[in-house]
């Protein structure tokens, strides 16, 4: 019904939001490897969760595949933001493929600490999704000595050989709170816990949830921006839920169903980190397009981080 969608509304736009440091230098990647050597260039599995980057990147000549097997021996092959196992690094070796790492450093960060971790005898609990990219890369760098902790009644089950030797690790793009949850209860149930030295939720993630969360009370509905399989999307429409206001998860503004608006005098947009900007403005677009906007901005702070390019891609 589009008559009671209608009508003057506050849009609130919590910030930061859309894209992180990590998302832009892994696309960044992609098109600097299909301009120095030219299409079709490999990307095992989507370079980030979002199906517009994906096309576009597509259009570009990227060719996205789920395994190293359908990449043609001797062709350069990019690694995703998310990561991968040890096994995929010496497979792509073994295949004689050349690789251009775009894992997000960040990501990095949590693998060098599961080996570390695994090395000095500990069984590393990993707070995380089973079949998240980012989870099987982490993963697998230790196999046999980590556990995946998925939620409370998970930390509430686990089992560790040695109490002493247990430590956790977290997927970046969690929600904050419930990872606080988590650790909360293996603490309780492993006083000799060991965590990582500085958090793994990455700062985008809990920048984004921050912003939201100093906003999503006053709206009546949240539209989070982002793709299905977008883990700190995802995380977003939880968090606003969690607080009380209605909150919808849409690809683009094509998703959004106008039942949501009625009623809905101030709508707050957001976007996960691997959600462009542009997909933003075309949601508030959407949204003027039923009725006069009043756009306001929330900054609850900025981000200034930036990460070096690999060496295959920079400029000489
Ligand atoms: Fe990296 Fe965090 Fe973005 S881990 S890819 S900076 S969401």
């Amino acid at each position: 019904d589009w008559g009671a969608a209608t009508g003057a509304r506050t849009v609130l736009l919590p910030y930061p939001r859309s894209f992180c440091a990590g998302v832009e230098r892994a696309i960044d990647i992609v098109e600097r490897v299909l301009a120095h050597r030219g299409a079709p260039v490999y990307v095992r599995k989507q370079i980030v969760h979002n199906s517009h980057v994906v096309a576009r990147l597509e259009g570009l000549g990227a060719v996205f595949v789920d395994e190293l097997d359908e990449v043609p021996s001797g062709a350069t092959v990019v690694f995703s933001a998310h990561g991968v196992s040890p096994a995929v690094r010496k497979e792509a070796a073994h295949r004689g493929l050349a690789v251009v790492d775009a894992t997000c450093p960040l990501v990095a960060k949590v693998h060098s600490e599961a080996r570390r971790f695994a090395d000095r005898g500990d069984t590393v609990l990993f707070i995380g999704h089973d079949g998240h990219e980012e989870t099987e890369g982490t993963v697998g760098e230790r196999p046999g000595s980590t556990v995946l902790v998925e939620d409370l009644a998970g930390a509430a089950r686990v089992r560790v050989p040695d109490t002493n030797r247990v430590s956790y690790l977290v997927q970046t793009t969690l929600g904050v709170d419930e990872v606080a949850e988590i650790v909360d209860v293996l603490h309780e149930r492993f006083p000799a816990l060991q965590g990582p030295a500085s958090d793994d939720i990455c700062y985008a993630t809990t920048n984004r949830q921050q912003a939201l969360r100093s906003v999503a009370r006053k709206a009546d509905l949240v539209l989070v921006v982002g793709s299905r399989n977008s883990s700190n999307a995802n995380r977003l429409v939880e968090l606003a839920r969690r607080l009380g206001t209605p909150a919808h998860l849409v690809d683009d503004p094509g998703g959004i169903d106008l039942a949501w608006l009625t009623d809905a005098a101030t709508v707050a947009v957001t976007a996960g980190a691997s959600t462009p900007a542009s997909l933003v403005d075309a949601t508030v677009d959407a949204l003027r397009g039923l009725g006069p906007v009043d756009v306001r901005e929330h900054v609850v702070t900025t981000e200034e981080i930036e990460f070096t390019l690999p060496k295959e891609v920079r400029n000489p």
